[in-house]
């Protein structure tokens, strides 16, 4: 693995006057180190970006002449240590920054939390339609909320809608509650610890999932950067299903009439379809990128309850 050491960084501080010198080095720095991109940005470039604008302080939108402006040495020495840090410890970007965006809105991450990444975020800009009406919605679920990123993002797509945020990890609750409390949505948004459905109650008219699903022989294989995410968002058994599992056993209990249950699976969609051919599970198709999230009416649920009964 390509590190880059104290003396690289010398030779090249000397070098660096400009805004842009300063990102040209840090994209070329991580594109020669090879690190892997997949938490939040899909370039090199990018990732460059997101370091140096924390750095400046600055948004998303900052005026790209900003790029001719001299840069203050000490930045310059603050956007060297992050990419060190970047490269030789593989940390992905949103834990060095500490925010990361979903569906348009800033969340604080750290390594308690799993980085915001999922491809539910266009369901719920679209508000789950074409499968239910905005409103016929006045109960979300978020099952496995981690830092809260798709409760709270279903609390602004859902603006009359309570939403209950469960997780069973409490550390990643505490930062649910940090990003609660930003966004004021303390009164609609409810963190509750517990296993699976536990802390559930009452009926639902969605209940939206993204939990762990990553199965053993992907654990072994994952990149560096995924390690310093928590082994428990990620990690579900030998075939990634064995929260799945019970999910689909007992979700129809609490969906309203209407009540969809939307999950991700990501790549255990093959085991899915494996395990249960004659279920027919809606996968969605996303215009931005994503796969594997799968959606089933409360009806479907009962329907084949035999059958995800018979898989526990
Ligand atoms: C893949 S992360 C999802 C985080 C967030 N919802 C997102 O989309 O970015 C999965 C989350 O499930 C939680 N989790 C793992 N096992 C659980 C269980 N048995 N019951 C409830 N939550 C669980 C983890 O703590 C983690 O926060």
């Amino acid at each position: 693995m390509t590190t880059l050491s104290d003396q690289a960084l010398q030779q090249a501080m000397a070098g660096l006057k400009t805004v842009g010198d300063c990102l040209a080095w840090a994209e070329q720095q991580l594109a020669e180190a090879d690190v892997y991109l997949g938490h939040g940005t899909d370039s090199f470039h990018d990732e460059a970006v997101a370091l140096l604008l924390h750095v400046l302080d600055k948004p998303w939108d900052v005026d790209p002449a900003i790029v001719e402006e001299t840069m203050d040495p000490p930045l310059r020495d603050r956007l060297m240590v992050l990419i060190q840090r970047r490269i030789n410890d593989r940390i992905p970007a949103a834990y060095l920054t500490g925010r990361a965006w979903f569906c348009g809105l800033e969340f604080i991450v750290d390594e308690r939390v799993l980085i915001p990444r999922s491809p539910v975020a266009e369901l719920i800009a679209q508000q789950f339609a074409p499968w239910i009406a905005e409103d016929e919605v006045s109960r979300v679920l978020d099952l496995c909320t981690g830092g809260g990123c798709i409760a709270i993002a279903c609390g602004h797509a859902f603006e009359q809608a309570d939403i209950d945020a469960c997780d069973i990890d409490a550390e990643a609750l505490a930062v649910c509650q940090l990003n609660i409390d930003n966004y004021k949505l303390n009164e609609r948004v409810h963190p509750r610890q517990g296993d699976g459905l536990a802390a559930a109650h009452g009926l639902y008219d969605i209940i939206v999932c993204n939990p762990p699903y990553v199965d053993a022989q992907d654990m072994q294989a994952l990149p560096e950067e995924y390690r310093h995410e928590p082994e428990l968002a990620l990690a579900s058994g030998s075939d990634g299903l064995d929260f799945t599992r019970k999910l689909l056993a007992d979700a129809a209990d609490y969906l309203t009439e209407h009540g969809i249950l939307v999950v991700e699976v990501g790549n255990s969609m093959e085991a899915v379809e494996e395990l249960w051919p004659n279920v027919p599970f809606v996968w969605i198709e996303f215009t931005y990128g994503g796969h594997g999230v799968f959606l089933l009416t409360r009806e479907q649920l009962i329907g084949n309850r035999d059958v995800f009964v018979q898989a526990l």
